[in-house]
């Protein structure tokens, strides 16, 4: 057995992970990233791609920015469409002058673990047989974090474990029954997303309420675009060949002003099935869940990756707090001040979804009902004003 040793052992090397392991090392705090997957498969997950301003001024600040300043897309609106109309919700004038950077998530990935690695961070990747252990409030030994690596046995003990091995990872399931609370929202619909060689035919995002189902025009570059249709969550791929999901694309995004869907290859296809979901409280003893370890969110919105780095970032600060002065204060509010966000980017993210989205078993008065909202959404500026602060990202709360 090969017996490792750091301050903060990170499991998981998305987003929460290496922003986590990136902010504590410029805190002088030194931590190991492990990770099951390798390194080129998570540098080209295809994932969401809306950073908040925040997380970009963040990036920026703390020396990661230079790529995406140069190559992300800033935009100041996001365009609803409905009824054959398109609005336009206007965040330089109705959020301070905010804007969102469109940029995609692998990118900031491959940004995050170049830095790493360029300070001689240590990330394991393609690990395999994770467990963690000896984190519980009363244990007496020091966490660790076993797993094989190349076949050979290995042990990282810690001070604290941060668990940012998203939804589909093993540290929230360590965490004895009885303990969390868990909150949850399944959707009876899904996403079905690709990538395409056509330049966007917008050049803000643009939302679609249609009699057929949600549509989202996105991009990732002036060259390639992102769309999504919703679909049922039992929907197979197979079922969609590419000239079905345009010909769906451009019925539900058809408008009467003359406005045209640029077709192109498509490189990429899949469908997303979406939930709400929390965990309460996220930590047990010396173990802190981020990201999508403890939270999901339906991607209407595009607040995935912008929660994982805000919960980060509060973490990262209250290490820092803990190592300067030996005070736990931090850390003992951290769920608390994680919870107050993700309740609101929760609430946010389910009214986009449910102003959106056509919900089977809903009748006219229900359709009538979101047209209303989406008109009042549009037409009152108190209420495009609530859309805009939320999509350009609230203010972080640091707790107390
Ligand atoms: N051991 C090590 N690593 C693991 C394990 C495990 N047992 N299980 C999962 N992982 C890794 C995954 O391979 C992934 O790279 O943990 C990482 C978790 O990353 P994400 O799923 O990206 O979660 P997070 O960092 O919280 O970022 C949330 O990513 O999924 C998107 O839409 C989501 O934008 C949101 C953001
Ligand atoms: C994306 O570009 O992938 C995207 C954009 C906006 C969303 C979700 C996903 O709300």
């Amino acid at each position: 057995m090969k017996n490792m040793r750091t301050q903060i052992g990170i499991v998981g090397a998305g987003p929460a992970g290496l922003v986590l392991s990136h902010l504590l090392h410029l805190e002088g705090i030194e931590s190991v990233v492990i990770e099951n997957r390798s390194r080129q498969y998570v540098e080209e997950r295809v994932r969401a791609g809306v950073l908040e301003q925040g997380t970009v001024d963040m990036m920026v600040e703390t020396g990661v920015g230079e790529r995406l300043k140069r190559e992300g897309l800033v935009h100041y609106g996001v365009n609803l469409r409905f009824s054959r109309r398109t609005h336009h919700i206007n965040f330089a004038e109705l959020a301070g002058g905010q804007g969102i950077t469109i940029y995609a998530q692998h990118e900031v990935i491959k940004d995050l673990s170049n830095a790493r690695l360029a300070a001689g961070g240590q990330i394991f990747y393609e690990v395999e047989d994770v467990s963690v252990d000896n984190f519980e409030p009363h244990s007496s030994s020091k966490p660790s974090i076993r797993f094989r690596k190349d076949g050979e046995p290995y042990e990282l003990t810690s001070d604290f474990i941060a668990g940012c091995d998203g939804f589909h990872g093993i540290c929230r399931p360590s965490i004895p029954s009885g303990v969390l609370e868990v909150f949850e929202r399944v959707y009876p619909f899904a996403w079905l997303g690709i990538l395409a060689e056509a330049p966007p035919s917008s050049e803000e995002l643009i939302y679609a309420y249609h009699e057929r189902g949600f549509a989202l025009l996105s991009m990732r570059s002036p060259t390639i675009s992102r769309l999504y249709i919703q679909c049922s969550p039992e929907e197979d791929i197979l079922n969609w060949p590419d000239a079905r999901i345009w010909e769906e694309l451009h019925r539900r995004l058809a408008t009467d002003d003359g406005w045209k869907l640029t077709e192109g290859p498509v490189t990429q296809k899949g469908i997303t099935p979406m939930r709400s979901f929390v965990i309460e409280p996220m930590q047990y003893g010396k173990m802190f869940l981020a990201g999508d370890a403890a939270h999901i969110v339906p991607p209407t919105g595009a607040k995935g990756l912008n929660l994982a780095v805000a919960d980060v970032r509060v973490l990262a600060r209250a290490f820092s707090e803990f190592y300067k002065s030996g005070r736990t204060h931090l850390l003992e509010e951290y769920s608390r001040t994680c919870l107050r966000r993700v309740w609101k980017v929760q609430r946010f993210s389910w009214w986009m979804t449910s102003m959106l989205h056509l919900f089977e078993g809903d009748n006219a008065f229900d359709q009538r009902r979101q047209l209303a909202e989406l008109d009042y959404v549009t037409g009152s500026r108190a209420a495009s004003q609530s859309l805009a602060e939320n999509y350009v990202g609230l203010p972080m709360d640091w707790g107390s």
